[in-house]
């Protein structure tokens, strides 16, 4: 096959797990936003790649895997950062192509989603656009400012509002770990502050949305690793880390008894796979917790975990 007819990648690319069987297709590459945290942007300069050449890889694509294709997620960090006429024709472009096609799925930044009008992104879920993820990492001002995340809690429940008002999928993630070791007060209030956020984004109606919490890892070139290295951020041990989500899920309580939340905490960085309906399952979920906490040999050890 010659090389006009390989779908065009910049790597490594990122990813939801959730998308691991979807077709992936470059729309922009590394992130527009440098989070202390993350290594979206260590090896690349970000750029929105021009219409043709995606258009071109939805093309490639069609002749590699026929015209079957049920998800797509436009790479890379924050995709919905493309402005909404161009993301809407490609929408509209991937949809065309693939006839069978569900969803498309973006990483968002909460920035990208209030940037766009109500109607953008009604014009963007109607066409295809079916689920953000969005990094919440925190609902604590204060962390968030620390990490450099360029977003506050109330940008966090008005652009959640957005979303849902617009029938794009909430899949947000949160951050385990986040404000280090050693710390309770920050680890408390990075919890209850997190929990509050949830609460208050909770739809009134059945819809399924998402939230997952990720452990931290600490990626060589980051800020975060080089404050490490200087002795300035203390990574949080495993107990630490079990207690901090002990905090959140308490601290989960909705108004509406329908509410249809997915939580996920077993992504590869975490010590202890868990899986629940919140706020439903809370109980189920605080009992693994508790047993991770009495039975420490049952986490993933730390050589095993990663992003
Ligand atoms: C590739 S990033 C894209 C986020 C998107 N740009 C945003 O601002 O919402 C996806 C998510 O991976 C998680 N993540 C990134 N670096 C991480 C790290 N070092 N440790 C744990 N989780 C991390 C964060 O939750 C982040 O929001």
């Amino acid at each position: 096959m010659s090389n006009r007819e390989k779908i065009y990648y910049c790597q490594p690319v990122f990813r939801p797990p959730s998308e691991h069987a979807s077709l992936l297709i470059q729309l922009t590459e590394g992130c527009s936003f440098k989070c202390d945290f993350c290594m979206s942007n260590l090896q690349k300069q970000f750029k929105i790649r021009d219409l043709d050449d995606v258009k071109r890889d939805l093309n490639v694509a069609k002749k590699l895997y026929g015209s079957n294709v049920r998800k797509i997620f436009f790479l890379d960090g924050n995709a919905l950062v493309t402005p909404t006429e161009k993301l809407l024709k490609l929408t509209n472009y991937a949809m065309n192509t693939f006839p069978k096609l569900e969803r498309i799925g973006v990483y968002a930044h909460a920035k990208d989603i209030l940037k766009k009008s109500d109607e953008q992104l009604n014009a963007l879920s109607e066409a295809g656009l079916k689920i953000a993820y969005v990094g919440f990492e925190s609902g604590y001002d204060d962390l968030l400012k620390n990490v450099n995340k360029h977003a506050t809690k109330q940008d966090y429940i008005e652009a959640s509002k957005k979303l849902m008002k617009a029938n794009i999928t909430l899949s947000a993630t949160f951050i385990n770990g986040l404000g280090g070791g050693n710390n309770t007060e920050i680890s408390e209030k990075h919890a209850k502050e997190s929990a509050d956020l949830v609460n208050k984004i909770c739809p009134e109606d059945d819809r399924i949305w998402y939230i997952a919490f990720l452990t931290l890892i600490v990626p060589p070139g980051t800020e975060i690793f080089k404050r490490k290295i200087n002795g300035e951020f203390l990574e949080m041990n495993q107990i630490e880390i079990l207690h901090e989500l002990k905090t959140f899920i308490k601290h989960i309580k909705f108004e509406n008894k329908n509410a249809n939340c997915i939580f996920r905490s077993n992504h590869a960085s975490n010590y202890l796979p868990l899986r629940g309906i919140l706020d439903r399952e809370k109980q189920k979920i605080l009992e693994v917790i508790n047993y991770g906490l009495t039975h420490t040999e049952v986490l993933r050890p730390d050589f095993f975990r990663a992003l």
